[in-house]
């Protein structure tokens, strides 16, 4: 019996327990029989929880694009492998096969080892969605090299932390890139970090937009010659289970962006397993997921799972308004996509436009429809469900993060019963347990707890790259031998689980994880400011939006306090990026703060919902007055 395709409910309990009760056999059954491997594990999993060390499929020799791409050229090589529908529905896609995607990534392979990149070494790429980012990433996978993929939305200050941390050695990027009605550049963006980076030897630029540059003699070379010259034949590199496959950094509730480390073997069998269930993915499907690769859905359901299953995966350049908010459903119809996979903050913004730009489109292609990213509304669930599911496509909420790896919490399509803002069940090999404030396991249902996993699962995150101790301490410490996901969740009567929202100072802005703590940072790096508080507040369309609480310790110079606030969010943009500016911004004399001189966020957080009326406890605050002046007035 194969346990890579559950087909039934019945099948899914069954495919559970047996993952529960025998993990080596589950997983191990599942790394045989659907990958190819130099070399087979000497154990599928050993791990000590409270030291955090996780390894799965000890010593297995494998190589994931050679299971993403080589494999499947004597049955597939014809088949498409990546559409890349550009940002202007003028220009023309571009219908890459396995055999085209092959002779790329084969090339791009031999510039980067050309140029001198070896097995180990760290390349940044900070590349539009384009197909040479897909390509990129599999290249560095081929020849061993860690990827390193920034968001291009990023600023340069953003940049070089992340380069410099992860100490890459090269940079992948563009001239610019397009994005809607605008031409955006981006390697002056990359000059300006480098100002700040000592390790990286070598730029290569990718000419996509047609933006003059400055390309710096000995550093920057175009990509396009080399490509031409070099080989499109490439034997991928021998590498070992647990060598890591890329970094990939997500905000934390410090300063430093934490580089989560995957591995190639566990990261390769999980992303594949999830895809090919959670989407019900079939042979001649259409995978559309609308992300961006600079994160990890990108990373996980554009590139690796649809590939290792061999499938067609859409890249689309663009954003869902350009050249009108019938964007999406075009694409839909002209390539006859049959999973569709989104964000609630996207199908929030489309919601407001009028309906016949979604129903004038024949969407009768789609067979599942996903959601993740930040928990769905009964609105916006209901939106997706009769306007673009027709109420005939099942919708999988999603539940994961950048350190899960892959997808941990989801309905299977026509196998779970949905329920509005449910992620409904665990995937089997995942152990979700609910933890009350005691750190005891919550065995009833229909009560909030903390959502942890208490036993690994192959796509996991290694490590924080460099800070073994930090990964160790934000993940494994909170709930001894549990990893905690940093979640609020409940289970509801049959143990279908909901996801509350975040219990820390992450808020998830428009489907994008920012934490408050580099926000503040970087107000405070103003001249005019002397404190301030950043808090998540609820949002139409964002889901979350920003709130600053800032006070000021020059104000005599700074009496425009409009211009002011747009100066603060120039730092914002500046440090972090535009995604991260605030949206609302209030001028304060003092912040509430408790005797040990922590600033009470959660009051902050009440005040800017506009729940003012009962604030709990507040006797720990040394300031309690300061409540009603910040309900009542700014300064
Ligand atoms: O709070 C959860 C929320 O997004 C967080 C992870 O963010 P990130 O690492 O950027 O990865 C996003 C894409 C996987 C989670 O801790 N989140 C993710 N999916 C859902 C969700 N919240 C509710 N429902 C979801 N389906």
């Amino acid at each position: 019996m194969s346990y890579y395709k559950i087909e039934n409910l019945e099948q899914y309990f069954k495919h559970y327990k047996k993952s529960v009760r025998e993990p080596r056999k589950f997983w191990g059954k599942i790394a045989e029989e659907n990958f190819v491997w130099y070399q087979a594990w000497d154990k599928v999993f050993e791990f000590d929880m409270e030291e955090a060390r996780f390894e799965w499929f000890t010593n297995a020799k494998l190589n994931i694009v050679k299971n993403c791409i080589d494999r499947h050229l004597a049955k597939r090589g014809e088949k498409t492998a990546i559409i890349f529908e550009p940002n202007n529905p003028e220009e023309k896609e571009q219908r890459i096969s396995y055999n085209d995607l092959y002779a790329r990534v084969s090339k791009m392979a031999n510039v980067l080892k050309d140029q001198g990149i070896k097995k180990g070494d760290r390349v940044c790429i900070y590349l539009p969605m384009i197909p040479e980012l897909a390509i990129s990433m599999l290249a560095c996978a081929r020849i061993g090299a860690i990827h390193s993929v920034i968001f291009a939305g990023f600023s340069s200050s953003a940049i070089s932390k992340r380069i410099t941390n992860s100490e890459c050695k090269f940079v992948i990027t563009s001239d610019g890139s397009f994005r809607g009605n605008k031409k955006i550049p981006l390697k002056p963006i990359i000059d300006e970090a480098l100002l700040e980076c000592e390790s990286v030897e070598k730029v290569l630029v990718v000419n996509r937009a047609g933006i003059d540059i400055k390309m710096m003699e000995g550093r920057d070379l175009w990509l396009e010659p080399l490509l031409e010259q070099a080989s499109p034949n490439h034997v991928a590199q021998v590498m070992d289970s647990e060598d890591p496959l890329f970094i990939l950094y997500t905000s934390g509730s410090t300063g430093v962006p934490k580089g989560m480390v995957h591995t190639t073997a566990g990261y390769m069998v999980q992303t594949a397993y999830s895809f090919k269930n959670v989407f019900d993915y079939k042979e001649n499907d259409i995978f559309w997921c609308t992300a961006d690769c600079g994160w990890i859905t990108g990373h996980s359901y554009i590139v690796y799972g649809p590939l290792l299953n061999g499938a067609t995966t859409v890249l689309f350049e663009g954003v869902p308004s350009y050249p009108n908010p019938s964007r999406f459903w075009d694409i839909i119809d002209k390539y006859k996509v049959t999973q569709f996979y989104t964000a609630p903050t996207a199908i929030r913004a489309l919601m407001t436009e009028d309906y016949s730009y979604v129903n004038s489109h024949d969407l009768s292609s789609l067979r599942v429809i996903g959601s993740v990213g930040e928990p769905i509304n009964e609105e916006a669930w209901h939106w997706y469900n009769d306007h673009v599911g027709k109420k005939k496509c099942p919708i999988v909420d999603t539940w994961w993060q950048t350190e899960t790896g892959s997808i941990l919490i989801s309905p299977l399509p026509f196998i779970t019963p949905t329920k509005p803002t449910y992620a409904t069940l665990p995937l089997p090999g995942i152990q979700a347990v609910l933890m009350d404030d005691k750190r005891n396991e919550i065995e009833e249902n229909q009560i909030d707890g903390s959502l942890c996993i208490k036993f690994p699962w192959p796509s996991m995150a290694r490590t924080i790259w460099g800070d073994h101790k930090r990964y160790k301490e934000t993940y494994f410490s909170q709930f001894p031998g549990k990893y905690f996901t940093g979640d609020g969740a409940l289970r509801d009567e049959v143990g279908y689980y909901r996801i509350t929202g975040r219990a820390d100072d992450v808020v998830i802005v428009s489907g994008h994880n920012l934490g408050t703590a580099p926000i503040e940072d970087a107000i405070n790096e103003h001249p005019a400011v002397a404190e301030s508080a950043v808090v998540g507040y609820k949002h139409d369309i964002k889901g979350n939006a920003l709130y600053g609480y800032i006070t000021l310790k020059m104000e005599g110079e700074y009496r425009d306090r409009e211009n002011l606030k747009k100066e603060i969010n120039q730092y914002i943009s500046s440090h972090i990026g535009p995604i991260a500016k605030l949206d609302k911004i209030q001028f304060v004399e003092a912040l509430p703060k408790t005797r040990s001189g922590k600033i009470m966020r959660r009051i902050l957080r009440s005040i800017a919902n506009g729940e003012t009326k009962d604030f709990g406890d507040i006797s720990t605050l040394i300031n309690p007055e300061e409540i009603e002046k910040i309900i009542t007035k700014t300064i």
